[in-house]
Order: C-alpha cells, then structure tokens, then sequence
C-alpha cells in the first residue's frame, strides 16, 4: 500500500435492532442480495478506492466468508470483526491499517448502499486539500433542541445538514483524533467526523454534498424506500431502449409464449442481436407451459445446439368476466397457465441456467399491486408471479438471475381479445417491450419488477 492508496472502510458492525428483523440489517436481501454487497459493489467498481475493508459484527462474520472468494470483489483485503459501538468498530479498523499516516481512508455505512461515484470522487478529492472530509445534505425539516419535552432551541434551517458517509480522513488525522479521545474518560460520539472535531478543532472538516438516496437504512420503513430505490435504478433500463449495439452473438435464448405478441417481438429481436433462440409456443410448437413433460422437452431441444443463456416467459391468458360468473375451467386455466406455468419452466430451466449464470425473465402486469374488477384470477396470478420473481431471485443468488417486466397496455392479439380495438397512441409497441426486455437479460439486476411505460 503506498500513501496514494484510498481505502474504504464498510462499518458493518451494527446489528440492527430498529428494523427489527433478527439478523443485523446489513445482510438483509433486497433486489437480491445483501444490503452489505450492493455497497460492496458501489465501492469496489469506484476508480477512486484502491483497497476494500470490511468491518462485520462479530457474531455474525461468519455470514461473509463468501465474500473471500468472491471474484466480484477484488479489491477486498480482509473482513474482520467490528466492535461494540460505531466508534469501537472503527478503532479497530484503524488498528488494521497500515502506518502510512498519509493514507486516504473513506469510513462508509455498510446500510448506505446507494452510495455513488459522484460522492465518492468528491470525498476522496477533497482529501487532496483537507485532512478531513464529510458528506451530508441540507434538512427538509426544521431542527429543534428539546429537553424535558420543552423546545430550548431551534437553530436556522439553512446552516443545518444532515450527516452521511462516506467521512474520509487522511490516516494519521484520524487515529490522532481517536489516540485523544481515547484519553477521555467522557468520550462519546456516533460517528468519526465528531472524533477529530471534538479532539482536533484545529482540522478543518470539508463538507461535500450528499444525496437523498445515500439513506441510511434504520427503520422498518426504509427497507421499502430502498426496495422502490432498487426498481427505480433498473427501470433506468426503460429510458434506453435502443437495441442497435446490442450483440447476443452466441447467446441461446429460448422463449415461451413466442409464436406471437411480446414473445414473437423478443425471438426476432434477440435473433437480429445475433442470438440462438428457439421459440415455443402452443399453436407453433404445441408447446405447453402448463405441462411439465412439454416444457422439458423443449428445453432439451434448444439445449442439443448449445447452452442455454436466458429463458423468456411470455405465455399468458387473459379472459375477462367477473369472478361470479367465471367457469371452473377458466378459472383453473388462468392459474395453470399464468402462475404454475411459470413455476413449473423456473424449475425446469434452473439447471440449464445454472450452467450459464443466466436469467430468468417473467412476464407482470400492471394489474399485480391493484387487482382489477373483471379479471380478478389475472391480477392474481400477475401478482404471484411477481412475488416469485423475488423470491427466486433470492433463492439462486449468484447462481441464476430472475427478473419481471411489467409493460404497460401492450398492442398483442391477447389484450385486443380481452379489451378490442383501443386508441393506438395509448398502447405499447411490443418491439419497445422486447428491446427493454432484452436490455434487462444483459443486465446484472436480479429480483426486479421493471416497468415499461408508453411516454417511455
Ligand atoms: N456499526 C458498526 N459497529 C457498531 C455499530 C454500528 O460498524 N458497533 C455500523 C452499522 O453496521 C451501520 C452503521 O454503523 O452500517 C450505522 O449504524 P446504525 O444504523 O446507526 O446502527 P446499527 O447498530 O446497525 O442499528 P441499530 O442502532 O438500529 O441497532
């Protein structure tokens, strides 16, 4: 390590009592995977961050012994257990550090996964001139001092800043601010940059902008913001839908449901793209997703050519009337087709997949967070496989991704049966679904609903 070296420390020794889940909040999954990795993944692909640390609750290190192997993370050094409080964790991090005192070191919040490459670069830039650094944003709300239940203050807004992290040190400011504080027998902090402004008031600390999202994930509430955060980022997807540089040259893909609609649209797009694709469905292929036997045959039969890259499931049904008046047959139908279908191809085509590191990509429908009058077993069905979705990408992290497109009214001979003819400006153009769609194959989301809009 030489003095231009930046290392980033990931305090993750906490546990979490406020989300309350029983497990430190660091390791929670969303978007299909650990809070602790996304952050992992912001720091390690910054060209700023040379070096990784990562400080794990003691009880729990043992969850992370992944990461040694992992080869997403090189830039990882070592996990090493945290401490009791904030403060004991970063002591010992710095006890872990070289003696280089020139070091650029950046303390980072493990449950501040989104964290990005704007903030870090201004961190690490103003350690050329600072000796310390804090990130922070102003506060929407007003501030006021109570004691005893009583307002004994209440400071102007527009000097207030809430704190975040990253807070960036050079390595001897910070460990002679902690060698001080250590001599006080009233130490209190909760967090770094209040060590060297209680110990070092002669240290100027540069305050760089944060953001909003850069949240700390605290309450049981925020486990959903960070969710919607998650989408948002993937449905960044929607805005580049332009497929002409994509190369799917030696990609197998295999569709089902592909013979017309969203599925034919995704088989010719992905073949133009140079892929392998093989296209099933029940009129072309006799193709039936509501069958094991058929499902496996199928697969067998794309993967005789070549691996298998990406499974696609557009097949779908959509009968309109209300619950009271629908048929048995119907009924059942709907949840053969719309929900154990895509059960039973996700169990099918995990082995092929497994073989590739590939995707599984499903089919929602706008109806899944709000059933709708008249098609009450589809809005069921669409949200169930939104939850499976999820919860597949959950089960075979690392192993195989599965994500959800959730396109708005879409021009398919499906949705002109069930509604007639509609005004064209107000629906999608299958080939716009197909091309998000195969941006999110070549993605590396996992878990994600991704919306496809009409004004795009
Ligand atoms: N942290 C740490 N060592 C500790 C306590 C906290 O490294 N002994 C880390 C947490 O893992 C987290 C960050 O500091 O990334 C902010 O912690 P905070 O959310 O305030 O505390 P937690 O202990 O994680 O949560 P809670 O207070 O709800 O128990």
């Amino acid at each position: 390590m030489s003095s231009s070296t930046t290392v980033a420390v990931v305090l993750a020794g906490g546990v979490g009592t406020r989300v309350g889940l029983g497990i430190p909040k660091q390791l929670i999954r969303i978007a299909g995977k650990a809070i602790v990795d996304h952050t992992l993944e912001a720091l390690s692909g910054s060209e700023h961050i040379d070096e990784i640390l990562v400080m794990m609750n003691a009880d729990s290190i043992h969850e992370l012994d992944y990461l040694g192997s992992d080869p997403r993370f090189p830039k990882l050094r070592a996990v090493l257990p945290g401490g009791d409080t904030r403060n004991d964790t970063t002591k010992l991090a710095l006890d872990a550090l070289p003696d280089d005192p020139d070091i650029k070191v950046l303390f980072h919040d493990a449950v501040r996964p989104f964290i990005d490459e704007r903030i870090i670069e201004d961190c690490v830039a103003a350690l050329d001139e600072f000796d310390a650094v804090d990130t922070a944003i102003p506060s929407a709300d007003t501030i006021i001092e109570v004691e005893d239940g009583r307002i004994t203050d209440i400071p102007v807004r527009s000097r207030l800043r809430r704190g975040q992290t990253p807070q960036g040190f050079r390595l001897g400011t910070i460990r002679r601010a902690y060698e001080l504080a250590a001599g006080d027998p009233a130490f209190a902090a909760t967090d770094d940059c209040g060590v060297v402004f209680t110990y070092l008031p002669e240290v100027a600390i540069r305050v760089v902008d944060g953001s909003p999202e850069n949240m700390k994930i605290t309450e049981p509430l925020d486990l959903h913001i960070a969710d919607k955060l998650f989408q948002l980022q993937s449905a960044q997807i929607t805005h580049d839908t332009v497929a002409d540089d994509l190369d799917l040259t030696g990609k197998g893909i295999v569709v089902f449901g592909g013979s017309y609609g969203i599925g034919a649209s995704v088989a010719d797009l992905a073949r133009s793209a140079g892929a392998r694709v093989y296209a099933f469905s029940r009129s072309t292929t006799k193709t039936d997703v509501t069958k094991r036997k058929s499902i496996r045959r199928a697969l067998a039969q794309a993967a005789k050519s070549g691996p298998i890259d990406y499974v696609v499931v557009t097949a779908g049904v959509l009968s309109i009337s209300p619950l009271a008046d629908t048929s048995k047959r119907t009924l059942s139908d709907t949840i053969a087709i719309n929900l154990l279908g895509p059960a039973k191809v996700a169990q099918e085509a995990l082995p092929h997949l497994e073989a590739t590191n590939g995707q599984l990509l499903f089919f929602t429908s706008s109806s899944y967070t709000r059933g709708r009058a008249g098609y009450s077993m589809y809005s069921a069905a669409k949200a169930g496989v939104v939850n499976m979705t999820q919860a597949l990408a959950d089960e075979w992290t690392e192993r195989v991704r599965v994500n959800c497109i959730n396109p708005q009214r879409t021009n398919t001979p499906m949705r002109t049966n069930a509604f007639g003819e509609e005004p064209s400006g107000t629906l999608l153009d299958p080939a716009v679904v197909a091309a998000v769609s195969l941006r999110v194959l070549t993605s590396d989301i996992t878990g994600q609903v991704v919306d496809v809009r009409v004004s795009g």
